[in-house]
């Protein structure tokens, strides 16, 4: 099963800098050899951009992604994009509870609500999950399966299999403080086995938090880790292409 590397590109970028990174990616991506499921994050309004641009300058040699949904199919939801509408204009994945998102009030019903529509919509949901501050494995079973059971209340096996997981420490995001790939590897079992239990399926679990050209490697070599979730460092071609070389 091939894994797969998202990019995040969250607010960082200007409309012009998102579009002309893409471009570098088009580009880069045309001479490179990837055996990689490619999701390419970037905002909203980039993503309209890209939707009214003709058919030929939108094809894309990875997927488009959105970095949230709104929770309802459509409503009075100020501020918030429709998953309906996100996949009209060609996105297919959602990332979905990403930690900077739980900072400004999103709580697990909410997100639940969004997983829910977004599949509705058909989209493959990203859901984000990860500890705040470095924790014990005791706490850190406990605050997983709690997380867990709480988002994915009432699921189908069949809803789970649409389901991808990243596994984002807060404390390992946006700094030079990854958590070691065979912490990171264990983490994941945990997730894989607790969905297990609960669903009976299996599920893809994705590392995020200061992955680099340095490091991806040391991630993509473990059995439970399904891929990456990529945030500074896919800010720039140069970077980005070195996690996925
Ligand atoms: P960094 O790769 O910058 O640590 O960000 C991780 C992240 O939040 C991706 O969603």
């Amino acid at each position: 099963m091939s894994k797969t590397i998202i990019a995040n590109f969250k607010m960082e970028l200007s409309l012009k800098q998102s579009l002309d990174l893409l471009k570098k990616y088009k580009k880069g991506l045309k001479t490179i050899n990837t055996n990689y499921n490619l999701v390419v994050c970037p905002d909203f309004l980039c993503l309209a951009y890209l939707s009214a641009k003709d058919e030929k300058t939108r094809v894309f040699p990875f997927n488009l992604g959105s970095q949230t949904v709104g929770h309802l199919k459509y409503g009075a939801l100020t501020g918030e994009v429709s998953a309906f509408n996100l996949k009209d204009i060609g996105v297919s994945f959602c990332l979905l509870g990403h930690s900077e998102r739980r900072q400004m009030g999103e709580n697990n019903h909410i997100i639940r609500e969004k997983i829910k529509t977004a599949l509705k919509a058909k989209l493959i949901p990203v859901l984000c999950i990860g500890e705040e501050k470095k924790l014990s494995k005791s706490k850190l079973d406990t605050f997983l399966a709690k997380e867990i059971r709480e988002t994915f209340s009432g699921f189908s096996q069949s809803e789970m299999k649409k389901i991808i997981i990243a596994y984002e420490p807060v404390w390992a995001i946006g700094n030079k403080n990854p958590c070691l790939p065979k912490k990171a590897d264990e983490v994941h079992g945990l997730i894989k086995e607790i969905i297990f239990k609960k669903f009976k399926t299996n599920i893809k679990v994705l590392y995020g938090g200061s992955v680099n050209g340095e490091n991806a490697k040391s991630y993509l070599e473990w059995e439970n880790i399904d891929g990456l979730l990529v945030g500074g460092a896919s800010l720039s071609w140069k970077k980005f292409k070195k996690v996925i070389n």
